[in-house]
């Protein structure tokens, strides 16, 4: 059996390709331009890994990837919210047309079905937690346009081509190997590496806003479900915990765990925003046995030892 990950070399991407290999996929195929992955996400990783540096807006190169394969893991993109809206040509670029080429490529390749990595984004503000994919969605960014688009696309495919899709609203992925490089990092990522080097961090707004952080290994598992239930073709599912936390909650859990205090810094809310959010996870744990592992503290305890190593 072989996969293709597009994004594999990223945060959740490499954390997908382990889980693909832990699940009995013969070859892994990692498909990425290294813009925000990084080769050493993917160091350790046996024979049955390997990565193709290519690009997505890129279709020969897409399509050239995917000869024999089974299955897609569609993940690349660029991500956040605020970087859509201050450079929004490359993020439409390369979620929206990329997407496409990743779809058109699986459907000529033939492929047993494609899986791709939606936002909870998507739901923007609802006046309902917690959010459930009957809602209408109503997308506050860029980003979020994009990636509901890429969602219609699945469905189109699903449709039209013969192409078995399933789309999964990713819900605040943080764990290991998430990188706090830039402005535009997860949030969590760049509280862990407040708490490692003592700069205080800047929490966006009064901290009041939550989400429902998602441990990355969980939603590995669950991406991997996805691929294999049957009679979901052309559907969407909340990919999240359930759960909810405050930035100003997380903070203080997070303070506790790495056993420091530090005093973060607040500044003006973020355009583009979301308030909260928190997944119903009803759908995905009937129709695809979705079944987290771990807790929020849990996974927060897990990701900050491997800040520790990795930073320190
Ligand atoms: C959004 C999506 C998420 C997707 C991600 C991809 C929602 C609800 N979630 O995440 O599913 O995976 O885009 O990029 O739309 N913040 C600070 N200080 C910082 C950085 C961020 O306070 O230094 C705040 C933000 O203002 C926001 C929260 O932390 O309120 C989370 O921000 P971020 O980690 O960037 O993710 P979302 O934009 O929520």
């Amino acid at each position: 059996m072989k996969a293709i990950v597009t994004g594999g070399a990223g945060f959740i991407g490499s954390a997908l390709v382990r889980h693909l290999r832990q699940s009995g996929v013969d070859l892994v195929v990692a498909f990425d331009n290294l813009n925000s992955g990084h080769k050493s996400n993917l160091y350790g990783l046996d024979s049955g890994v390997s990565l193709i540096e290519g690009d997505i807006r890129d279709y020969d190169a897409v399509h050239s990837a995917m000869e024999n394969a089974d299955y897609v893991f569609h993940l690349a993109a660029i991500p956040s919210v605020p970087r859509s809206i201050v450079e929004p040509i490359p993020s439409h670029d390369v979620n929206i047309n990329g997407s496409f080429n990743v779809f058109r490529a699986a459907a000529d390749r033939k492929v047993k079905r494609v899986v791709y990595a939606a936002s909870s984004s998507a739901y923007g503000d609802t006046e309902i937690l917690p959010k459930v994919e009957t809602m209408q969605p109503n997308p506050k960014s860029p980003y979020a346009a994009q990636k509901l688009m890429g969602e219609y696309y699945a469905s189109v495919f699903s449709a039209c081509f013969g192409l078995e899709t399933v789309s999964l609203r990713f819900f605040n992925v943080f764990g290991p190997r998430q990188d706090p490089g830039s402005a535009y990092s997860g949030v969590l990522s760049l509280f862990m590496k407040s708490l490692i080097t003592g700069q205080a961090p800047t929490i966006f707004g009064d901290g009041e806003q939550s989400r429902d952080f998602t441990y990355v290994e969980d939603v590995a598992g669950l991406v991997w479900k996805a691929s294999q239930a049957p009679g979901v073709s052309g559907r969407v599912f909340n990919a999240g915990n359930g759960n909810r936390y405050t930035l100003n909650e997380t903070w203080s859990i997070l303070q506790k765990i790495a056993g420091r205090e530090l005093q973060a810094n607040y500044g003006p809310s973020r355009r583009g925003d979301v308030k909260h959010s928190q997944a119903d996870t009803n759908s995905a744990v009937k129709f695809l046995g979705h079944a987290p592992q771990f807790t929020f503290e849990e996974g927060l305890r897990r990701t900050f030892q491997w800040y520790q190593q990795s930073l320190a």
